[in-house]
């Protein structure tokens, strides 16, 4: 998968991309990231990006043309292949599991992250990009919900966990949150791992962690149970 991002602070980046799963995930060339200051097609000689709102009010908006015309050099130097546009912003449609599984599908992606009091409307219009935000809340810019989208992504991808098997059984991945885990030792001051998980009886523990997943998520998430498709699980 390739990933392009556009961003005014690309600086921002280098740790996320730099350590654990996704380093690996690039040295392996399972993915691979690429930055672009779209500061860098800014045509005024203060290299703006941004400029106060028509119809006055607070804030600055990001100008259409530098944006617009990053995208088009990453989309010229990627060649035909069809890539797939994401804007960051607080409008954006909710982030959840089911969309990372979706978007870890596609070969290319150009992620754009917004700043200042948004964006200029043309860009919504004219890039027809979805709108992606990362919660309810705000934000000082897209660049952190960038990270997420690619962390979350990333580790979905072929190759990128030690074991496949991890991806499948944890929190959100059934609709579930994930069952209490425990490693050694088998007492900690005073508070012992259940007794099930040492009996070596695999079918009364993966019993075991289904009600356990159930009883947590009902307790703490009551809304994923009531979500579509709760039935089946
Ligand atoms: Cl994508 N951007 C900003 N600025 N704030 C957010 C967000 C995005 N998602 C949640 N809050």
């Amino acid at each position: 998968m390739r990933i392009d991002v556009l961003t005014i602070f690309p600086g921002m980046f280098a740790g996320v991309l730099g350590e654990s799963i996704i380093k690996r995930a690039i040295e392996a060339g399972i993915v691979e990231i690429r930055l672009s200051d779209f500061r860098a097609f800014a045509k005024d000689r203060h290299r703006s990006v941004d400029d106060r709102p028509y119809g006055g009010g607070p804030g600055m908006v990001l100008r259409p043309e530098p944006i617009f015309e990053a995208v088009e050099a990453v989309r010229a130097k990627g060649g035909p292949e069809a890539s797939r546009g994401i804007l960051l912003t607080p409008q954006g449609r909710r982030l959840d599991q089911a969309l990372l599984r979706d978007l870890a599908r596609e070969r290319w992606l150009i992620l754009v992250c917004g700043h200042y009091e948004g964006f200029d409307e043309r860009i919504r219009i004219g890039l027809g990009f979805e709108e992606v935000s990362i919660g309810d809340y705000v934000l000082s810019g897209g660049e952190i919900p960038a990270m997420v989208l690619i962390d979350g992504i990333v580790r979905l991808l072929p190759g990128a966990l030690g074991d496949p098997a991890s991806s499948a059984s944890e929190s959100y991945s059934q609709g579930l949150l994930e069952y209490p885990q425990y490693t050694r030792p088998v007492e900690y001051r005073g508070m012992r791992v259940p007794d099930i998980l040492v009996s070596g009886d695999h079918g009364k523990i993966a019993a075991w962690r289904r009600e356990q997943a159930i009883a947590r998520t009902r307790e703490r998430r009551r809304d994923l149970l009531d979500a579509e498709g709760a039935a089946d699980r």
